[in-house]
């Protein structure tokens, strides 16, 4: 076979024309269990079913014996507000990982935050191309979230910006458009209200406290004190069954309770924040989760407009 002689400065030009996305692929090294990682713009699909991506690594990366072992990896798609951890993972050796916040996937792989999506794989194959290695891997776990993606394209970075923005994507239409009651607020409103209580209500039951109880303690937690009228709103319990209810957390020493102007007002205790911390915390991930494809934005603005509607609205049950 005659080989052509392609200039490698015009061959790199012209490959440089071809705008791609920016992924950072991570791996744990099987021997040594360090993690490992580099930016990647070669990331490409293969197959629907199965399910396969590919990517390829240059045989001089000083990570490429690792990955070309690994049994699993990771694809990050990055996030146009994540250039320099792109460039942090384009260096080549040492620690990259270092005061980053990452955690490990089921395969035992980094994995990196805040990025676009990210898929998680087992090696299907690797196959020998010139001078890299093709990785093929087959996806079993995928995470996704709605944000502007990272570009490259002619050596920079760059972001890619609809050329009709009215043409919206498809992931980005509202699937509430399927009958009229799933553009209703209220709808929604109630319908996420249950699934999302679900999870986390059984967090809290999981915890040794029960529905009512985490509402009054939350209610409680970073407050000088509360009135009776003021919680029952906020916990939707009946006063007189909140009195009793207060009486219970303040004999197990999480709350205490005083009488104040001819009002019951309760107090948290130091015990009795402690005993809701990681709710809170857990909710805000479940959230989080929830609301994934929006990102921390979407999430904040939701908060922000149903705060609204409560401020907007009255709730006349407790003095009924
Ligand atoms: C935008 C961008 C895309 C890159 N894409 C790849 C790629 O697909 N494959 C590759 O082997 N190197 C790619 N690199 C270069 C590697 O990230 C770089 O060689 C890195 O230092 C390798 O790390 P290591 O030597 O620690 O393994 C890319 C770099 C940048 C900035």
């Amino acid at each position: 076979m005659t080989r052509v002689q392609i200039d490698s400065g015009d061959f790199r030009a012209a490959l440089s024309t071809f705008a791609t996305g920016v992924t950072i692929v991570t791996t744990s090294d099987d021997k040594t269990g360090e993690p490992i990682g580099m930016t990647a713009s070669s990331f490409n699909s293969v197959s629907m079913d199965p399910p396969l991506i590919l990517w390829s690594v240059t045989k001089t990366a000083l990570s490429a014996p690792v990955f070309k072992q690994a049994s699993d990896f990771a694809v990050h798609v990055l996030a146009s507000s994540q250039v320099e951890l792109s460039n942090r993972f384009a260096r080549s050796g040492g620690d990259k990982f270092t005061g980053l916040d990452y955690l490990s996937n089921v395969g035992g792989c980094p994995v990196l935050p805040d990025c676009i999506a990210r898929f998680d794989c087992q090696t299907w194959q690797v196959y020998e191309g010139g001078d890299h290695w093709i990785i093929v891997g087959q996806v079993v776990n995928l995470e996704k979230r709605n944000d502007e993606g990272l570009v490259f394209s002619d050596g920079s970075y760059a972001t890619a910006t609809p050329i009709n923005p009215d043409q919206k994507s498809k992931s980005q239409t509202s699937a509430a458009d399927d009958s009229p009651v799933d553009n209703l607020l209220l709808y929604n409103l109630a319908r996420a209200t249950r699934q999302m209580s679900e999870q986390f209500h059984q967090a809290v039951r999981d915890s040794g406290l029960t529905v009512p109880a985490w509402r009054v303690l939350a209610s409680l937690y970073g407050q000088s004190s509360r009135d009776i009228t003021d919680l029952a709103s906020r916990t939707f319990i009946d006063k007189e069954i909140l009195k009793d209810l207060l009486d219970v957390l303040k004999s197990e020493g999480l709350c205490e309770v005083q009488l104040q102007h001819d009002q019951i007002t309760a107090l948290g205790t130091l015990a009795g924040h402690e005993r809701v911390e990681h709710l809170f915390a857990l909710g805000a991930e479940q959230e989080k989760s929830a609301l994934r494809d929006s990102g921390e934005q979407g999430l904040s603005e939701l908060i922000a407009l149903l705060a609204e509607a409560v401020k907007n609205t009255s709730d006349r049950r407790p003095d009924d």
